[in-house]
């Protein structure tokens, strides 16, 4: 494949290696400053241009999008996608980890461990919301930090609600979280390649340290992850759509808490606890994958007028509960079941003979006015317009 890697850092670890390993294995690559890319919305077609030039065919790109460009960066990378050129982590899964507030959105509906976590702008609010995550001692966040920067410990209620109102009054955004004291300084970080933890190690702070970043002076060893630690890492990665991803996690009293999945992760560390070749199967990776660019399933199926994607709850629904798929009448309406979701299992392309159970969730494609019916109440009523009230509302 023809790979270019996109970084501001063409000298850096991660870059070198990954540069390698695609070289190594007889692939073309090239390292393009992800800030010399025009993009170029004059013709016909999506285009780039880079240094000025027309930009050659390219099979894949592999992001490294620092923090610092996330606006610019992420825009070359949907220009790639418009463009239908492979990349294993799209504009929308490097925005939506980017962010941890996003981030843990996203992740809350899905049955992932995390830190208890609150977001609150007014003064008033402050104090309740530490409370609702456990009091003080308590970790406030950054939106958008990284390297440990920005992660705060703070003592005593009354120092928390301080720290948080300077941060607001400049006009800093923070997230409200509950330190998991048994934790004690440590946390996973897991490096997710496609559906696989390909390596992980864990971080110890130095000191009376709580942070474990490796820039925060923490040290760095190879673990043997527990299959639930894996699970937790791999699915927040395909959750926020990211198919190379390093998941940190804390260790928790009832297993992987989640804090942040990293998009553009480091190799050194992990590279060198674990002695694996880490850019070799992130390179492997991509060349297996490089023929199934990311579609945007949402914006392709739905242009088609009537027809687009809906969830439908098995719960509840009688003439569902208890039936072969096949018998579920679904065919004849022609609605498509792409994935039935049951817990935390999802089964892609259920077939015929698969009994609906209450509870489970069918993500189907077809006509919207055909499962229109099938929604229940509550989701239906949000989409209806309503009518204004006949008496005229008095101004002011
Ligand atoms: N809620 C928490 N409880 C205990 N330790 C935490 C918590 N949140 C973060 N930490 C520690 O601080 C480090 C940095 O936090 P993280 O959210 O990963 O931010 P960054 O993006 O700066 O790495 C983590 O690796 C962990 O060691
Ligand atoms: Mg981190």
């Amino acid at each position: 494949m023809k790979l270019a890697i996109l970084s501001r850092a063409p000298q850096a670890y991660s870059t070198q290696r990954l540069r390698a390993a695609a070289l190594q294995r007889g692939h073309r690559v090239k390292v393009l400053n992800t800030l010399r890319f025009a993009i170029d919305l004059t013709g016909p077609d999506p285009d780039l241009q880079y240094r000025g030039r027309q930009l050659s065919d390219y099979d894949a790109i592999l992001p490294r999008i620092g923090n610092s460009i996330t606006y610019f960066g992420t825009a070359v990378v949907r220009q790639f996608e418009q463009m239908d050129v492979y990349t294993p982590n799209t504009a929308n899964g490097i925005t939506n980890a980017r962010d941890k507030l996003r981030a843990n959105q996203i992740l809350s509906r899905h049955n992932i461990g995390m830190p208890a976590t609150a977001f609150v702008r007014d003064r008033a609010d402050v104090r309740p919301a530490i409370e609702r995550v456990g009091g003080a001692p308590v970790v406030i966040k950054l939106l958008e930090g990284t390297q440990g920067i920005g992660v705060i410990l703070a003592p005593q209620v009354k120092v928390a609600e301080a720290i948080i109102e300077t941060l607001h009054s400049t006009k800093q955004n923070v997230l409200i979280q509950r330190f998991i004291a048994e934790s004690r300084g440590r946390d996973i970080r897991a490096l997710v390649v496609g559906d696989r933890v390909v390596a992980a190690m864990r971080r110890v702070a130095s000191g009376d340290e709580f942070r474990s970043n490796v820039h925060r002076g923490g040290t760095v060893e190879p673990v043997e992850l527990d299959p639930e630690y894996e699970l937790a890492a791999v699915r927040s990665a395909q959750i926020m759509g990211l198919k190379v991803a390093g998941v940190d996690m804390l260790e928790g009293n009832d297993g992987p808490l989640v804090m942040e999945v990293n998009s553009s992760p480091g190799l050194q560390g992990i590279e060198t606890a674990t002695n694996l070749d880490v850019a070799g199967a992130i390179i492997d990776y991509m060349a297996n994958q490089v023929a199934f660019p990311e579609i945007d399933v949402r914006q392709r199926l739905t242009v088609s007028t009537g027809y687009g994607v809906a969830e439908l709850l098995v719960h509840g629904n009688a003439d569902l509960v208890g039936k072969p798929l096949r018998e579920s009448g679904l065919a004849d309406r022609d609605i498509s079941v792409l994935t039935l979701h049951r817990g935390a299992n999802v089964v892609p392309n259920p077939r015929g003979s698969v009994v609906l159970e209450s509870g489970d969730r069918l993500l189907c494609f077809g006509r919207l006015e055909e499962m229109r019916s099938m929604i229940p109440e509550r989701r239906k009523r949000r989409a209806k317009v309503r009518r204004l009230p006949k008496e005229p509302i008095p101004e002011g």
